[in-house]
């Protein structure tokens, strides 16, 4: 499992046992790449979004007998792991779709067995999610599980109509990156409350929350693919570039002087085929020297305070806590 909860048992301890649950619901079907999905989901994901699920149970158990609560939580787990599983099969499609040869460290399903066998391998990961998902939720959770992932596939055609076109607004970016990532952020948080049966307000809260973590989760993943290392994101970085993408920073340094980037960026791939390594490099360079990093950074705390303010609506106690103190872990993260 994931470090990424070392220092927090509590969850720790729970998310041990929503990877638990995954490892049963892809070892039932024989499905020939069972062992290579479960490859890729024991390889340290940060399993985030089923601990927002799990946070957002934590607001619904008030009172009712020990049985009821004791179902209520297996629900909760169970729903949890659907919600990983959905994760990663938008992980081996969105690998596909970038052209991505590593993920969580390892070589990534579609370069190991082919962009068909990868395809079919997300699409049977859909089916276990929504075969657990169905077992254990009531419809309202499985509806939301569609809606989310119809925002999904929406936002990544709008991406890849965009591609290489340097025209996208602040504003089309933010849609984007609200169907692409946010949506399955909000959906966790609101899901685990309503399963629990959480007050209406304090689901608003939290969903409210979701989103806007969500939001700056995106921008801090597209700043980490101009600064980080592939060492330290364990996937490929400077990809977004080198896939034609115009995210947060190159709006920001376009909007500063749109006639000196795009002549940069003409030569990321100037005859229209091979990437030049040297001209993503170049690309990245002038966006931090014209503080485009900086914009994007301070769009993301501008979220990360929105979500504060929505968690601070909650009751006090250690559930709250640890959803402030996961906010602010993944805005200063470093992978
Ligand atoms: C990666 O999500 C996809 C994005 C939305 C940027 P995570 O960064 O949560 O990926 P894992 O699960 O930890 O590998
Ligand atoms: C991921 O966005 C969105 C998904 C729905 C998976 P990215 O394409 O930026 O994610 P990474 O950087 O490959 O993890
Ligand atoms: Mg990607
Ligand atoms: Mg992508
Ligand atoms: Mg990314």
């Amino acid at each position: 499992m994931t470090d990424f909860w070392k220092d927090n048992p509590r969850l720790g301890e729970r998310l041990a046992k929503v990877a638990g649950i995954m490892d049963e619901t892809i070892r039932t079907d024989g499905f020939p790449l069972a062992d290579a999905v479960s490859v890729l989901i024991d390889s340290k994901g940060k399993m985030l979004r089923p601990a927002f699920l799990l946070i957002g149970s934590d607001f619904g158990q008030g009172p009712g007998s020990a049985r009821a609560k004791k179902l209520v939580q297996e629900r909760v787990l169970a729903l949890a792991a659907a919600v990983e599983l959905l994760h990663v099969s938008t992980l081996i499609h969105d690998d596909v779709i970038d052209d991505a040869d590593l993920r969580r460290g390892k070589p990534t399903l579609h370069t190991l067995f082919g962009t068909k066998e990868a395809i079919l391998a997300g699409d049977w990961l859909f089916s276990r999610c929504f075969t657990l998902a169905a077992e254990s939720s009531d419809p309202q959770g499985a509806r939301a599980l569609s809606r989310v992932i119809a925002a999904i596939c929406s936002a990544e055609i709008r991406q890849d109509l965009d591609k290489w076109s340097y025209s996208t607004s602040v504003r089309a970016y933010l849609h984007k990156i609200a169907g692409k990532t946010a949506a399955l952020f909000t959906l966790s948080l609101q899901v685990g409350a309503q399963e629990a049966k959480a007050p209406a307000k304090q689901t608003e809260h939290l969903r409210r929350a979701g989103y806007d973590i969500g939001m700056a989760f995106q921008i801090i993943d597209d700043i980490l693919d101009f600064e980080s290392s592939l060492g330290v994101m364990r996937k490929p970085v400077g990809k977004d570039l080198a896939e034609g993408l115009c995210t947060l920073p190159l709006i920001y340094a376009l909007k500063e002087d749109e006639v000196g980037m795009r002549r940069l960026i003409a030569a990321i791939r100037p005859d229209g085929a091979g990437i030049d390594q040297g001209a993503v490099a170049a690309v990245i360079e002038r966006c931090m020297e014209l503080g485009a990093i900086e914009s994007a950074k301070k769009e993301a705390l501008r979220f990360t305070d929105r979500a504060r303010s929505e968690i601070l609506r909650l009751p006090k106690g250690p559930s709250r806590d640890d959803l402030a103190w996961i906010a602010e872990r993944l805005l200063n993260r470093d992978y």
